[in-house]
């Protein structure tokens, strides 16, 4: 179950991917834009503002996510991605920080970008941090005697679930398609106590919080803590340094 009040702390932090995505994006005036995983719908907003002309389709498999989308006033509705493929309308996909809970999304961009139609765009961007400290030290705790019965299934089942850059580039890359792939690792800056174990509490953990009964989550949530405080010290002023790995593509399929 996600927690769309958790989700939107660092609001800031979790948007600049999104607007760095939607920069590389040079549509004029799409019929329809999809927000494919949509979230609390704070970003399927900047969409509908670009693009005020165009028929703004917003799915999200989480009926909590959709809800809150809704509640700003964004038409979602509950899909699965799996659920989901472009119509001869659709000029613009967007899929921000979603495919990373699709462990077989690479042959999901097999069957929609033969699908979408010549000039449209297809913009999807993923976290690739699974090799940084604070999942590694999940799947360390998660892992150990203490907990590995419940949990180390779990932890284990998404690390592998983002492909390389390259790997995205090939899977979106057609003959008829300009392809547009780039990473970058943000350095962020946070601030507040074990803020490291507040951000993964509003994604990575979600699973492991979902498996747990109240008393066992605070003991985990403990004992996480204090090995994120290891991996990632707090600053002299109080803040930490996260540094953050995103890979985007963009693929355009030429106007034939
Ligand atoms: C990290 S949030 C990103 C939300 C939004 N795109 C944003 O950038 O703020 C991930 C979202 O993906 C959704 N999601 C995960 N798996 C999904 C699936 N199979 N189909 C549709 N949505 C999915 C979750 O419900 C969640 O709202």
């Amino acid at each position: 179950m996600w927690d769309p009040k958790k989700y939107l702390d660092f609001a800031d932090h979790r948007a600049r991917p999104f607007f760095e995505l939607i920069s590389r994006i040079d549509a004029e005036k799409p019929r329809r834009v999809v927000d494919l995983g949509c979230g609390p719908g704070n970003l399927t907003g900047v969409l509908a503002e670009r693009w005020p002309d165009a028929q703004l389709d917003a799915l999200d498999s989480s009926p909590e996510m959709v809800q809150e989308a809704q509640e700003r006033g964004i038409n979602a509705r509950v899909l699965d991605v799996h659920d989901w493929a472009p119509d001869p309308e659709t000029d613009v996909v967007v899929s921000n920080a979603v495919l990373q809970w699709v462990p077989d999304h690479l042959s999901l961009l097999a069957e929609w970008l033969p699908a979408l139609r010549s000039g449209a765009w297809f913009a999807m961007q993923v976290p690739g941090n699974f090799d940084a400290p604070s999942h590694r030290e999940i799947r360390a705790l998660a892992t150990e005697a203490r907990w590995q019965a419940q949990l180390a299934e779990i932890a284990l089942r998404s690390a592998d679930a983002v492909s390389t850059p390259a790997d995205y580039a090939t899977a979106l890359a057609t003959d008829d398609t300009i392809v547009d792939v780039w990473e970058t690792t943000y350095l962020q800056r946070l601030s507040g106590p074990d803020p490291v174990l507040e951000w993964v509490t509003g994604t990575a953990l979600r699973p492991i919080r979902a498996a747990l009964d109240d008393e066992d989550w605070r003991e985990f949530r403990t004992e996480l803590a204090a090995r994120l405080r290891m991996a990632y010290p707090a600053r002299s002023d109080g803040t930490t340094w996260f540094p953050f790995r995103r890979i985007f593509a963009v693929a355009h399929k030429s106007s034939s």
